[in-house]
Parts: structure tokens; C-alpha cells; sequence
């Protein structure tokens, strides 16, 4: 038996692989193995015999069973580690680079404009960007031959001899949508509508196609006074700060009477920067919205009145971010949009600050 188990241990803690530790064990403890063997001649021994070499037996059966396992587990341990050796990575590697791309300033503030007017009750409206003229102009009392057509720079659609249909133009502003809105909605009503627009210009603060946010708010005592407050409110938690603005008196055909607002700016140095320097940056037209007009959208002027305005978006954009060139702005330079885009994780709210 001692020279049994000495044979099997030295084996089974010399065994190379798995493979070679269960012929061990076949061998060993197996049915036809030799410790199998040894038992069946308990049979023919005395009673006393039996009583010795019995547990003998058992103990060596035991014995082996555990060096079994014992192997097999560290056999199992050093599969694992040459597997780590070989899978090793390498954790404080640098990343693969990925590309992200930016938001645009002008979605970027027409986002943050949108969730100021949104928070003083304003919907937001849409309308087409080719419009035929009666929108664009007559609904807005700007008749034919009216001067205001030629001082807008617009841009016509081309147009088939024979083709009698109305004219389309490309909308020269946003307040089209004022017309639309209200003959779908009626009065009273709070919209805003930002948009693109179109114009024949070009240099440092004008490209012919930029973008305006309009505003109409009608119900039945609306007052110039209201403009002012909501104007007034919106630059404030536009630029998060009060800037000083100045509101000039000025005509538009739709708006009676009209007002002008510029904000105080200096483009020293090559930048823009907004409420310092002496120079002032037009940022939109407001008024009381005329009779004309919102009869020509079906809305009875003896019972309802309101104020409208026009905001030039790319320019409030300039303004608050210190853009000095719009040209810029529709460059698609990659580098101009990684420099002044915006992370599409910093979603503007009010009360993360816009
Ligand atoms: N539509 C005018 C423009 O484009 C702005 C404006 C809108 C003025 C609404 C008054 C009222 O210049």
C-alpha cells in the first residue's frame, strides 16, 4: 500500500494536463484500478486482517481523491494565469479618437431665445421660406409698388412666361408667419416664430440668407407698454445681465406705431463685445401690429390689438458670444464651427442658465 501510494501521488503531482490526471485517476480509483483491486481481496483475508487493512484502504482511496482534486484545481489556476498573459490589456491606453460634432451657434440661441419667450407664454409657429407675395407683403400693407418691396433686396423665384399663378419670393422676414397664425388661430394669440429669411446683401452684419425670430402677442388691451416689459425681459435673461438698449421711433409698414432696438456695443480689438464701447448693433423691429393687417388675417381691429417684433437671431448670437464676422457664420469651416459650436450635451434651460 505504501508503495502504492508513494507510485500515485509522485504521479498525479507530476501530471502535465488534465487529460493526464484522469488516466491517474482511471488507474487509481477506477473500477478495474488498483485500489478497486485491492479491495476485492479484503474478501479472502481473516476477520483481523480485514479490520487493518480496511481503513487502510478507505484512507489511501481518500488520500488520492484529494490529490486528485488538489491537482486538478491547480492545473485550473495555471490555465488561468497563461490566459491573462496572453489576453493582458493594457487599461491606461489613450482612447481611439471619435468625432463629434458641434451644435451651431444659430441653433444654439434659437434654442435659448425659444425657451425664454416659451416661459412668457409664447408657442412656437412655422411657416414656409418661399412665400407667395401676398403674404410676404400685401397681407403685411406693403402693396405693390410700395417703396418697402425695392428697400428689401428680394429675392423672386423664377417664373415661366404664361405662368399666371401669384409671384413666390423668398420670405425677406418672419412676419409672413404672423398672418398665417392668425388666420389659422385666431385672436387671442402668443406665438413666436423662428425661421430663415432672405435678402440680397452682403458684408460684415448681413448675408443673403439669415435668420429672425418673430413675435405677435394680440388680445384686447395689449399696449406698447407690454412690448417694452417682454423686450425688455427677454435681453435680460438673454445676455444674463441688463445691457442697455435704445429704442428709436421708426416706421414699418405693418406696425403703427414703430419702434427700433439697438444694444450698446464696442468692436475694439476685433470683437464684439455687447454693453460696453459706444457703438450700438440694430437687433430688431417692433410695433403695435396695423389695423391693416390683422384685418387682412381676419381679426377685427375694433376688438383686438397687439404688438409685434422681428429679431435678428445671428446677430444676437454675435452679440452674446463675440462673433465678430456673420460671414462666417455659413462658411461650414470646420474649425470656425469646433471654436464657437456648442457641446450637444449642454442642452440650454432656464434654470441651468441659458
Ligand atoms: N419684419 C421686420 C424686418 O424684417 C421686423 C419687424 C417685425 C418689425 C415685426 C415690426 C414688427 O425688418
Amino acid at each position: 500500500m505504501d508503495h502504492l501510494r508513494e507510485k500515485y501521488l509522485t504521479a498525479i503531482a507530476d501530471a502535465a494536463d488534465e487529460a493526464a490526471l484522469e488516466a491517474l485517476r482511471v488507474q487509481a480509483v477506477g473500477k478495474k484500478g488498483d485500489v478497486s483491486a485491492r479491495m476485492r481481496e479484503l474478501g479472502k483475508m481473516t476477520a483481523e486482517e480485514r479490520q487493518v487493512a480496511g481503513p487502510k484502504l478507505n484512507a489511501l482511496k481518500d488520500e488520492i481523491n484529494s490529490a486528485l482534486a488538489a491537482r486538478k484545481a491547480a492545473l485550473g489556476d495555471a490555465a488561468l494565469d497563461e490566459r491573462l498573459k496572453g489576453e493582458w490589456l493594457d487599461v491606461t491606453l489613450p482612447s481611439r479618437a471619435h468625432q463629434v460634432g458641434t451644435i451651431h451657434p444659430v441653433s444654439q440661441v434659437t434654442e435659448e431665445v425659444s425657451a425664454i419667450f416659451a416661459d412668457m407664454g409664447f408657442a412656437v409657429a412655422e411657416g414656409p421660406q418661399i412665400e407667395s407675395d401676398w403674404y410676404n407683403f400685401d397681407a403685411l400693407n406693403i402693396p405693390d409698388h410700395h417703396p418697402a418691396r425695392g428697400e428689401m433686396d428680394t429675392f423672386y423665384m423664377a417664373r415661366e412666361e404664361g405662368d399666371n399663378r401669384p409671384p413666390h419670393v423668398l420670405r425677406t422676414h418672419t412676419s409672413p408667419v404672423q398672418i398665417r397664425s392668425m388666420m389659422d388661430q385666431g385672436a387671442p394669440i402668443r406665438i413666436i416664430a423662428p425661421g430663415r429669411v432672405y435678402r440680397a446683401d452682403y458684408d460684415q452684419t448681413h448675408t443673403p440668407m439669415f435668420h429672425q425670430v418673430e413675435g405677435l402677442a394680440i388680445d384686447r388691451d395689449i399696449s406698447m407698454a407690454n412690448l417694452k416689459w417682454v423686450l425688455e425681459q427677454f435681453f435680460t435673461a438673454f445676455f444674463g445681465t441688463e445691457v442697455k438698449t435704445r429704442f428709436r421711433a421708426s416706421h414699418f409698414p405693418f406696425t403703427e406705431p414703430s419702434a427700433e432696438v439697438d444694444i450698446q456695443c464696442s468692436w475694439e480689438g476685433g470683437t464684439v463685445k455687447v454693453g460696453e464701447g459706444d457703438d450700438w448693433l440694430e437687433v430688431l423691429g417692433s410695433g403695435m401690429v396695423h389695423p391693416h393687417v390683422l384685418r387682412s388675417a381676419g381679426i377685427d381691429p375694433d376688438e383686438w390689438q397687439g404688438f409685434a417684433f422681428g429679431i435678428g437671431i445671428d446677430r444676437l448670437a454675435m452679440l452674446k458670444y463675440g462673433i465678430p464676422d456673420l460671414r462666417a457664420f455659413f462658411d461650414s469651416d470646420l474649425r470656425w464651427l469646433r471654436h464657437y459650436g456648442f457641446s450637444a450635451l449642454e442642452v440650454p434651460t432656464l434654470h441651468g442658465g441659458v
